[in-house]
């Protein structure tokens, strides 16, 4: 643990001093216009309450973490301690640095950068297993992210280049560490890791999003480094899911089964969905072909054969509200009428393909899953939605019938831990159109979760969104709380800028599935 107050104030200062340029301007004023296609979206001076309600938040959440946790992973916030569930290396920091670059603070951003360079990737917290893809997603991501923007458009929040150097050099080490992980008879690699003895968990499959959602950070990080063996490694292993084996694990084209067998590379089974585990497969197919639409063609024709299967097989209307659009689960050729909070990114994921391939089939059939998914939002007394809920009408609960014929769907899972996809959604949805609905919506769930997650000194994961006050509090801060709902919570009211989605389909950046910009490296199609 560590004390903030003065002491604390003024190291940052002088980190400040060396990096803040006090005369430059910020890169884009409240006058540059805003996106979408303008006209019906909320007023500027709206827009700046709220983008700057959402700054707020984020260093309230900042100053809790950075007085209490930093630098281990996360705060836990009711009785002011820390955690480290993701192996120590201060992983709340590394996923706020982007969203603080965005949000133009560089405090923040420079105590976050002081605190890289002393990271040591060789040693795990307790020796527990480091997951491949979850140290992809939020460390070698917010590296790479910050290592775009700080070369890039927001050069002026750090003029100490070996600041941002190190960045790259540390996404550089990382991926050196975790690269033993690939060395499989297929190249599928195990994703639980123990670095102590370097070994793994022994096991014998690999999930779909654990192997396909390495290979935007991956490929990137080679891109910047030139080295290609990174993007080598994790394309590999992609191409077992580009080219699903056998045929039976794709009940319909390009919707796959769950599991793959690290031996052989065959599937093992033929269940999945949009849903946890799976979800950013789907999801990266398209933006590799945002990412350099020249070099990952196969991946936009797979995630077109997944966008047109899901939209022909698994769209789902409740029998009570047929006028909701869920995405079902499958199991072979079965719906299982199930999905939940981590599956609501999925409306944004078929906006943003309908953008870059002009076909507004995508963005319709997106902007009624986004719909769905406001509708679980806005029927729970906390006004946040579930983390499961299912609206298969043979299975509802007795004391929830009376719901499922309001709302369309029925609770399974009553918690909120912090998760960003309803209000992602939200942000792509506006992105695209430029209706204030959307900011409406993100603003009110923004809201929500801040009065109804905030205890001591930050914000914590909540057990049950239909109770008054969201029942108790797990005393747990997520670190995706700073890089994902809070910044999409942010760029929904902030002014256009590179960063931002383009209602164009033109992409000058790509969000990886932790909300961390990179930098694409094609020519924005
Ligand atoms: C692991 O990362 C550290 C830096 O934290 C670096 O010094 C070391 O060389 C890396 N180990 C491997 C095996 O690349
Ligand atoms: C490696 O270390 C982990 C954690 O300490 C332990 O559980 C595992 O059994 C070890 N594996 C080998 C092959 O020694
Ligand atoms: C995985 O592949 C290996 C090698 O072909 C095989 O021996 C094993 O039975 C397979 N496991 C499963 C669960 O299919
Ligand atoms: C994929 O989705 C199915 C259906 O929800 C689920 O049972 C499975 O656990 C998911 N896959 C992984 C690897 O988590
Ligand atoms: C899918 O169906 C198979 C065959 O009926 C069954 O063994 C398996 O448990 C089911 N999986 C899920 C996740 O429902
Ligand atoms: C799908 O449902 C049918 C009819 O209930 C059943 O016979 C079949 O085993 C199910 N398939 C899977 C994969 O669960
Ligand atoms: C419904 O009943 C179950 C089982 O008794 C209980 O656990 C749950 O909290 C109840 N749900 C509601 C919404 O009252
Ligand atoms: C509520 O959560 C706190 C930790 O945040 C725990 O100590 C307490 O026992 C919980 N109360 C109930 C009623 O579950
Ligand atoms: C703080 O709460 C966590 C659980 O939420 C508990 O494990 C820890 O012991 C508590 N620490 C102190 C100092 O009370």
């Amino acid at each position: 643990m560590r004390s903030l107050s003065i002491l604390a104030a003024i190291s940052a200062c002088s980190g400040i001093a060396t990096c803040l340029p006090w005369n430059w301007p910020p890169y884009h004023g409240w006058e540059s216009g805003k996106g979408g296609q303008g006209g019906q979206s909320e007023s500027q001076s709206e827009a700046r309450q709220r983008a700057s309600a959402v700054k707020q938040a984020f260093q309230t959440a900042w100053d809790g973490y950075y007085q209490y946790a930093f630098p281990n992973d996360e705060l836990y916030p009711v009785n002011n301690t820390f955690g480290n569930s993701r192996n120590g290396w201060g992983a709340s920091a590394l996923d706020a640095l982007s969203t603080a670059l965005l949000m133009e603070n560089p405090t923040i951003v420079n105590e976050i950068l002081d605190h890289i360079p002393t990271i040591d990737w060789s040693v795990s917290y307790e020796d527990e297993p480091v997951s491949l893809f979850e140290t992809t997603i939020r460390y070698v991501g917010g590296l790479l992210s910050g290592y775009d923007l700080l070369k890039g458009p927001l050069a002026y929040l750090c003029h100490d280049s070996s600041k941002v150097d190190v960045l790259l050099e540390q996404a550089v080490n990382l991926a050196n560490n975790l690269s033993y992980a690939f060395d499989t008879p297929t190249g599928i690699p195990y994703n639980n890791l123990f670095f102590g003895n370097r070994s793994n968990d022994g096991a014998t499959n690999n999930g779909l999003a654990t192997i396909g959602t390495l290979v935007l950070e991956w490929t990137h990080l080679s891109d910047l480094s030139g080295n290609p063996t990174y993007a080598a490694l994790t394309q590999k292993a992609e191409g077992y899911l580009l080219d699903p084996q056998p045929a039976t694990s794709e009940p319909w084209p390009g919707l796959l089964g769950s599991s793959v067998n690290i031996s052989d590379g065959l599937f093992i089974d033929a269940y999945g969905g949009w849903g946890g585990g799976n979800d950013s497969f789907y999801e990266y197919l398209i933006k590799m072909y945002v990412y350099d639409s020249s070099r990952f063609g196969e991946y936009k024709d797979r995630w077109v054969l997944t966008a047109d299967s899901s939209i022909a097989h698994l769209a789902s209307h409740p029998s009570s509200r047929p006028d909701l659009t869920f995405l079902a689960e499958f199991n072979g050729t079965n719906l299982t009428l199930q999905s939940g909070h981590l599956a609501c990114f999925d409306g944004g994921n078929f906006i943003l393909g309908g953008l870059v391939l002009k076909q507004q089939e995508y963005i319709d059939f997106g902007l009624a899953l986004v719909a769905g998914c406001e509708d679980t939002y806005n029927s729970m007394l906390t006004g946040i939605g579930p983390e499961q809920f299912s609206w298969d009408a043979s299975s509802v609960p007795l004391n929830q019938s009376a719901f499922y014929q309001r709302a369309g769907f029925y609770i399974e899972d009553a918690q909120y831990i912090l998760r960003p996809e309803v209000i992602e959604s939200f942000y792509y949805a506006y992105r695209a159109t430029g209706k204030r609905v959307y900011q409406d919506w993100a603003w009110n769930a923004f809201l929500a979760i801040t009065k109804t997650t905030r205890v001591g000194s930050g914000y914590s994961e909540i057990t049950n969104v239909n109770a008054p006050a969201g029942g108790n509090f797990t005393n747990f801060q997520d670190s995706f709380l700073f890089a994902e709902v809070l910044k999409y919570s942010y760029l929904i009211h902030a002014p256009d800028a590179e960063w931002q989605v383009n209602h164009n389909g033109k992409n000058e950046w790509v969000f990886n599935t932790e909300a961390h910009p990179f930098k694409v490296a094609g020519t924005p199609i």
